[in-house]
């Protein structure tokens, strides 16, 4: 029996894991000590009350016969109109017109960034950025891809562009992105399609943050830009947008112009899909349904609204500190030079020791990220607060 020995070239632990890991430990050792965590960039507000209302509704529909549902609707890959209008919806208010065959319910973009994977060779060549969101990497690893990087630092505002003389057959782009925060302008996206097109390359986009920007000149669909539909597949969330972390729902466009190889990619991936997933719940889907509602959109805004207020009190404080830090204003990540010349790591256990608060290491998104460290505005306000407060006087 062989087992597949790519698992073999992963770090022992996943990113997250590793925070958390450390993260117990200490509280263990320090049971007294009160630990406020801006690492895994998790929710703390609770879901829009549209949300709960529709989800409500939704349990009671499955309470009664002439309204149980079993298995979603097949033909749509097991999402249900309501669902796949309202998506529908958002992309029309984005100038962006899809059909609901090109729109696949999910469990989350996390799954879908690596499910997705599934449609391509493991001899194609992908290209990520340099520092990435790990489940990227490491999926890719998991299938013993090639992997090229692009550098990602200050010079170029942690948005690499595009270099001709790379080969890709995939390419990942997550904007507004994480861990960075920075997000890509129309330009710079029309760039990267360009490149795609001349490589044969599919753009692999993640939007899980896009209801973060509030610049008009960013997109927040890649679809905003001409040409995009025969190059790109975007993968969306309701995590970060309607606060469904721990709910888990989301949806993937493969569209219908985009063929590789002679195959629909939108045929291949319904394939894949009817075979490996059953789908998202009933209830979850009511629940993702009430989100791109008018009153919807204004609650989960709110929502968001905090975080933002959050990441404004992070930058005021790095401000005063006079510390450099990238993202924070179309983005619910900072990302921070650490201070003193001291490593990723080295900043992790200095703030969690002596200020008791967690961060992610900068280095655990690659190699990049070394010498940086990510703060999410996740967490509650009163947290943040506190925890802006202690890094101030720990390091005034
Ligand atoms: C992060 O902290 O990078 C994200 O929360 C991870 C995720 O969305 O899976």
């Amino acid at each position: 029996m062989k087992i597949n020995e790519h698992f073999l070239n992963l770090k022992d632990s996943y990113l997250f894991a590793t925070v958390g890991k450390k993260t117990a430990e200490y509280k263990k050792a320090h049971p007294d000590r009160e630990v406020i965590r801006l690492s895994i960039g998790d929710v703390t507000r609770p879901l829009a009350p549209v949300v709960i209302e529709a989800m409500h509704k939704a349990v009671d529909d499955m309470s009664r016969t002439e309204t149980f549902k079993g298995y979603g609707p097949d033909q749509t890959c097991y999402g249900y109109d309501q669902l796949l209008d309202s998506i529908l919806g958002s992309y029309a208010r984005k100038g962006v017109t899809l059909s609901k065959s090109e729109v696949f319910v999910s469990d989350g973009a996390k799954s879908d960034c690596g499910n997705i994977l599934d449609l391509f060779s493991a001899e194609n060549t992908v290209l990520l950025p340099d520092p990435v969101y790990p489940a990227y990497a490491d999926a890719n690893v998991m299938a013993g891809r090639k992997i090229v990087y692009a550098d990602a630092n200050e010079q170029n505002g942690f948005l690499p562009m595009p270099d001709d003389s790379v080969r890709a057959d995939l390419v990942y782009i997550c904007s507004p992105n994480n861990p960075t925060g920075a997000a890509y302008t129309r330009e710079q996206l029309k760039a990267w399609i360009a490149y795609a097109k001349k490589q044969d390359a599919v753009i692999l986009y993640d939007a899980a943050y896009e209801y973060f920007i509030s610049d008009p000149a960013l997109c927040r669909s890649i679809y905003e830009v001409e040409d995009a539909k025969d190059c790109a597949i975007e993968i969306c969330s309701y995590s970060k947008t309607a606060g469904f972390t721990g709910v888990r729902c989301g949806y993937t466009i493969v569209p219908e112009a985009l063929v590789r190889g002679g195959a629909s990619l939108n045929r291949l991936w319904a394939r894949r899909q009817s075979t490996k997933f059953n789908g998202v719940s009933y209830i979850t889907q009511m629940g993702a349904a009430a989100v791109f509602t008018e009153e919807g959109e204004k609650q989960i805004g709110e929502n968001i609204a905090c975080y933002k207020k959050n990441a404004k009190i992070i930058a005021d404080c790095l401000d005063r500190l006079g510390i450099w830090y990238a993202g924070g204003k179309n983005s619910p990540y900072i990302w921070l030079k650490c201070p003193n010349g001291m490593g990723s790591w080295e900043f992790f256990d200095y703030l969690l020791e002596n200020a008791n608060v967690v961060g992610t290491p900068g280095c655990g998104f690659g190699k990049n990220g070394e010498g940086y460290f990510r703060l999410t505005a996740f967490g509650t306000e009163e947290n943040t607060r506190k925890a802006c407060e202690r890094i101030a006087a720990l390091l005034k």
